[in-house]
């Protein structure tokens, strides 16, 4: 792993080019699920974004395991609440009524990824609601120096159908016609 999202100027260079994207419409679908003013933990919050467009409806609590990105999030967002959070590990002993993420969970190898979605499991309340935006596609690269690890609709719901209910799970356009894909779901009673 390399230290792109760690440096000061990398972190200046990613709000530069995301400018202009934002997970708006997610944050739409997300809204039929969680009802307003519920906690919700935003993984990977990076330059905000996303972060304020969920401040308007949810209790959130933004968190990268960036310090450059959270430094920039205090100090552009001093008011917020922010941690210094790993998506892997998750560990905080908060505890979330939904957990959202745009382009981050991308970055974790299957065996991490799985290790996220027990962490996920566990701090969410009864009835917990996820939802992640993911790069569709198959395989593996190196992009930036950073690990990109692309996903498939059949695969990412096995990933996921132990400890959640998939609500929703469908392609969307980032750059071209369904190079993502959002998915939706909710925590199950138990852990199959
Ligand atoms: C592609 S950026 C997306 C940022 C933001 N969600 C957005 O939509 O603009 C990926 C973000 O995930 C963060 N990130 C990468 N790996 C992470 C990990 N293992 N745990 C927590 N955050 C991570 C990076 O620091 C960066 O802020």
């Amino acid at each position: 792993m390399t230290d792109y999202y760690k440096t000061k100027e990398s972190v200046e260079e990613y709000i530069k080019l995301a400018k202009d994207a934002h997970g708006g419409d997610l944050i739409k679908k997300l809204n039929k699920f969680l009802p307003p003013n519920s906690a919700v933990l935003e993984i990977g919050s990076g330059p905000g974004t996303d972060w304020n467009i969920l401040n308007r409806d949810y209790e959130i609590v933004g968190s990268d395991n960036s310090p450059e990105f959270l430094s920039h999030l205090v100090s552009t967002n001093p008011t917020g609440i922010f941690l210094e959070l790993d998506a892997i590990t998750l560990n905080t002993v908060e505890k979330f009524d939904g957990i959202y993420s745009n382009k981050v969970l991308h970055h974790l190898t299957d065996k991490e990824l799985i290790d996220s979605i027990k962490r996920q499991y566990d701090i969410l309340n009864s009835d917990g609601i996820i939802c992640h935006s993911f790069w569709k596609g198959e395989g593996s690269e190196i992009f930036k120096g950073l690990f990109v690890n692309y996903h498939l609709e059949h695969p990412l719901k096995e990933f996921f159908k132990g400890y959640f209910k998939i609500l929703l799970l469908e392609n969307y356009a980032e750059f071209e016609d369904s190079d993502s894909l959002l998915l939706i779901g909710k925590k199950k009673t138990t852990k199959q």
